[in-house]
């Protein structure tokens, strides 16, 4: 089957569905390794105490049921293409007893919202999967007010996250994977330095602004990352997908050898690195 943007989208809509469970069961270690990432974002969006905020790709809802949680006189619309993803953050929202977010079941591509609705569009980990980036931020732009901030994150170089490359070098390593066509999803695919700052400025946006941030991923054990990097991470369930039976006990047990290096002070500790990227709409 010939791989367009529609059946990428397709894919990532299928996939993050199910990963949502995932995504629920392990919240509270996500929304601790990220919120650095996340703190980036918002700072960068400059946001007011009245800004009107669009999250896109907001998944279980971060980072924009941060914003709506520490600002009450800010709206906030949760946008993403999974349905089953922003059921989780819906079920956050309600549970923190949040009234200033909305959500949208939509693609980052389409965004179904007016010119300048926006004073700023936060997107967390969201353009390594869609399959037209440069579409996705120009609705980004669209939708966002002349002088309003486009905030974003991505994941930086594979050896300034060991988090994920360590799998995915293990996984390369055992198993014979296609190479991915150019322009489909990938963990990497936004990480050469100065990438963002490109596409940000192709789009129009001017005091574009680039920057590192890291943190680490944090696991008591070997068992605990392996059963996360499981439940969350659909690059290397999509991986482990291609492997045999053998190959995926070798991967598990080359993973479990090298994660010893990672050790601190009794835990493992996975460097993890972002790029957070900013712009202001003309
Ligand atoms: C890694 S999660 C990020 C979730 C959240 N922003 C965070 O940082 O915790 C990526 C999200 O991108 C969404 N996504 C993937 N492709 C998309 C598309 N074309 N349009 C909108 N959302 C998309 C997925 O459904 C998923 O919820």
């Amino acid at each position: 089957m010939a791989i367009t943007a529609d059946s990428i989208r397709d894919q990532q809509r299928l996939t993050w569905d199910r990963f949502a469970a995932g995504w629920k069961k392990w919240d509270a270690e996500l929304i601790a390794w990220h919120r650095p990432f996340g703190e980036a974002v918002i700072e960068d969006a400059r946001l007011r105490p009245d800004s009107v905020v669009l999250d896109v790709a907001a998944g279980s809802g971060e980072p924009g049921l941060t914003v709506a949680a520490l600002v009450p006189g800010v709206q906030v619309v949760l946008a993403d293409i999974s349905a089953g993803m922003l059921q989780v953050a819906e079920e956050k929202a309600a549970a923190q007893g949040l009234g200033n977010v909305r959500f949208s079941v939509c693609a980052a591509a389409d965004l179904p919202f007016d010119d300048g609705t926006f004073d700023a569009v936060l997107c967390r980990f969201g353009f390594m999967f869609f399959p037209e980036m440069r579409a996705a931020l120009r609705e980004m732009v669209r939708t966002v007010k002349p002088g309003g901030r486009v905030s974003a994150a991505v994941w930086g170089r594979p050896a300034e996250n060991p988090w994920a490359s360590l799998v995915l070098g293990t996984l390369a390593h055992h198993t014979e994977l296609p190479r991915p066509p150019a322009g489909t999803p990938g963990l990497f695919r936004c990480s050469a330095p100065g990438f963002m700052t490109r596409l940000f400025k192709e789009a129009g946006l001017v005091e574009v602004t680039e920057r590192s941030v890291s943190t680490d991923l944090v696991h008591s054990s070997p068992d605990s990352y392996w059963e996360f990097m499981e439940d969350i991470a659909t690059t290397m369930a999509a991986g482990l997908a291609n492997a045999d039976q053998h190959a995926r006990s070798l991967i598990r047990s080359d993973v479990f050898q090298m994660l010893g290096r990672y050790e601190h002070q009794g835990a493992l500790r996975l460097r993890s690195t972002a790029t957070i990227v900013a712009g202001t709409r003309v």
